[in-house]
């Protein structure tokens, strides 16, 4: 290569300014020194309380919800239109953790070079795809892994779909059963209350186990009217 050519290049490089642009967290003058969306605070680049760095320090992204017109979103988000404005959303298969900064990739999202799993969740290494850790199980759009029943809960949120946290343990709401996780208790199954079998339409807790009450007759799991 000509040497000339590349003496060129360097000083069109330098005198861009380019090469001086600093990365959030190194030292700083003046706000014009700092990459993208930065600005000098304490004399360091930092992005805006709202902004998230990028993994390399080189741009203050913006967080789930935040508008996006022409600038990038945070990992695993998209700039996408929701009701006139532009917005960052996670993108299928992530969802957002409540401070809206990072995408969590959810139960069954491929999680291979660390790509972060939801809470209580955790990247099975041979699949590569996110699973909820021991004790916990998914709901049905595998965007929560909750405490099974029996585990140890503080607020109902903390349970499987369909349970609820009683006195720290998480149980079946009424109307579902376990063991692990919670399912409709059905025709046939076991009751101790009247609500038991509210999931099936004209059953009732008869003798301990739902039955269709006494004009209805079973067909299949239903409570049929003639018989
Ligand atoms: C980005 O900046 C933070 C805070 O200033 C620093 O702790 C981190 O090591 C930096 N990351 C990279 C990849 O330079
Ligand atoms: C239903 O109740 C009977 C009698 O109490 C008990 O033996 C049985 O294990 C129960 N079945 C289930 C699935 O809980």
């Amino acid at each position: 290569m000509d040497a000339s050519f590349v003496i060129l290049v360097a000083f069109v490089v330098a005198s861009s300014g380019f090469e001086l642009t600093s990365d959030i967290g190194t030292s700083c003058t003046n706000s014009e020194q700092c990459v993208n969306g930065a600005s000098c605070v304490n004399d360091k680049c930092a992005c805006p309380d709202d902004h998230v760095p990028h993994g390399d320090n080189t741009s203050c992204l913006e967080k789930v919800n935040s508008q996006c017109e022409g600038r990038d979103c945070i990992a695993h988000a998209s700039c996408v239109e929701l009701d006139g404005s532009r917005v960052c959303e996670c993108n299928v298969g992530f969802v957002r953790n409540a401070a809206g900064d990072q995408c969590l990739a959810k139960v069954g999202t491929d999680c291979s070079g660390g790509v972060p799993c939801l809470g209580d969740g955790t990247c099975d290494v041979t699949a590569e795809l996110c699973e909820c850790v021991a004790g916990h199980s998914p709901n049905s759009d595998y965007s929560i892994c909750g405490v099974n029943v029996q585990g140890t809960c503080n607020i109902d949120s903390d349970c499987v779909q369909y349970a609820v946290c009683n006195e720290g343990t998480c149980a079946c709401d009424v109307g579902f059963k376990g063991p692990e996780t919670c399912v409709k208790i059905a025709l046939g199954d076991n009751c101790t209350m009247p609500n038991d079998c509210k999931h099936v339409k004209h059953a009732v807790c008869a003798e301990k186990q739902c039955a269709c009450a006494a004009t209805y007759t079973q067909q299949d799991n239903v409570c049929s009217d003639f018989a």
